[in-house]
């Protein structure tokens, strides 16, 4: 741990040294070429929401990026000329491994959780169905689908809401291409009970490789507990990924993660398709150990939670019990219409997910936005 940071700090301080120097040069061959006059300004809203809407539909934390991570990002791309440095690739790795008690040759790094998820989908997919509860960030498995690779066999939700892990072991052969489970889920925002969760995964792995999406864990309670990491090194057959995407606040900067074994590893970074920009790696870099700016992204999420929370129970409407960035709840109406209709108000939140027409998914943003989403909700409810 201390040689990693310290590795880190030298690399923070190179930075600072490099992005002092360089920032004159930039405008100078800018305006040389021509091709961006001094006085463009770009569309302030090119990127990011759009002035006056408030981006609920998304799970990202506008939060991000941290001083740290940009600090990191200006250096990187001063350095934009240049392949990333199998230097700064081993750090994340190191850095990432540190944390979670494993070695760097376990974490394989990609542009996005999205990324290794669809890789692990293109490999275990050949292999048999990939097993999932019936709701879960499906995406990458989908991703394979559409290619041919593989099926997604969907194993429908307890009744309330939580992920069936018994129905889901009782569906597992040595035929199963590989287990998919979310924790904390999306939609649902729903955590499974720990042990439970742990003791099945176990068993299931026995038979077939247990892939567990942790992109929100961080956000959870007790990340710690929850984590599936530590089954890995118990010798299972478990891959697990986390995301820059989320806590970190780096949606648009592209940096997450596996964590297996070696062999399991090595095995995905066969398949994995593109190399991640600089700035990713050296944005992950600096936000890994910002744990100043995690601790107050968690706390602004849990704050407007409480708030949406209230706000649902106070309209006497169901919702399911979140430990994410995000809150799932039962409307009673149409959630394209009230998709629709929270547009109509510049509110951006999900639309319908499979079947679940009256379900709503709205994720935390700036407080102010939370309150627009909570002033909008009884109307459009029709409350
Ligand atoms: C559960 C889950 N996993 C993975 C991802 C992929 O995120 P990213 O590719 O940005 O890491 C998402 C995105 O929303 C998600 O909700």
């Amino acid at each position: 741990m201390k040689m990693a940071f310290d590795v880190s700090r030298r690399f923070l301080m190179a930075g600072g040294l490099a992005t002092a120097s360089l920032a004159g040069c930039a405008t100078t061959a800018a305006e040389t070429q021509g091709a961006f006059p001094a006085t463009a300004t770009p569309d302030p809203y090119l990127l990011g929401p759009k002035e006056g809407v408030a981006l609920l539909s998304r799970n990202e934390n506008p939060y991000g990026p941290s001083k740290a991570a940009l600090k990191m990002v200006e250096y990187a791309a001063n350095k934009g000329a240049y392949y990333t440095s199998p230097e700064a690739i081993q750090m994340l790795a190191q850095l990432i491994a540190d944390k979670n008690g494993v070695t760097p040759e376990q974490v394989v790094l990609t542009t996005g959780s999205g990324e290794v998820l669809s890789a692990i989908a293109m490999i275990y997919g050949k292999t048999g169905p990939i097993v999932a509860p019936r709701l879960f960030w499906d995406t990458t498995a989908l991703y394979a689908v559409n290619q041919g690779v593989g099926s997604i066999d969907r194993v429908p939700l307890a009744a309330d809401m939580s992920v069936d892990l018994a129905a889901i072991e009782a569906k597992v052969t040595s035929e199963t291409g590989i287990v998919q489970l979310c924790n904390p889920n999306n939609p649902t925002g729903m955590v499974s009970d720990a042990a439970t969760l742990k003791s099945a995964v176990k068993r299931m792995a026995a038979k077939t490789t247990v892939l567990v999406d942790e992109a929100y864990m961080e956000l959870a309670d007790d990340p710690e507990g929850n984590t599936c990491i530590g089954l890995i090194d118990e010798g299972h057959d478990v891959i697990v990924t986390r995301t820059f995407s989320k806590i970190f606040g780096m949606a648009g900067l592209r940096m997450g993660y596996s964590i297996s074994s070696a062999e399991t590893a090595e095995k995905i970074r066969g398949v994995v398709m593109s190399w991640s920009p600089c700035t990713s790696y050296a944005a992950a870099i600096g936000a890994y150990q910002d744990e100043a700016f995690i601790a107050y992204s968690k706390q602004k999420i849990v704050e407007a939670r409480e708030m949406v929370n209230m706000t649902i129970d106070t309209l006497g409407l169901e919702r399911l019990p979140s430990q994410t960035n995000f809150v799932y709840f039962k409307s009673g109406k149409e959630a394209n219409d009230i998709q629709k209709a929270m547009a109509a108000k510049l509110i951006s939140v999900r639309g319908q997910y499979m079947d679940y027409n009256e379900w709503t998914r709205v994720s935390m943003g700036k407080i102010e936005d939370v309150e627009r989403f909570c002033k909008a909700l009884p109307e459009v409810v029709g409350a």
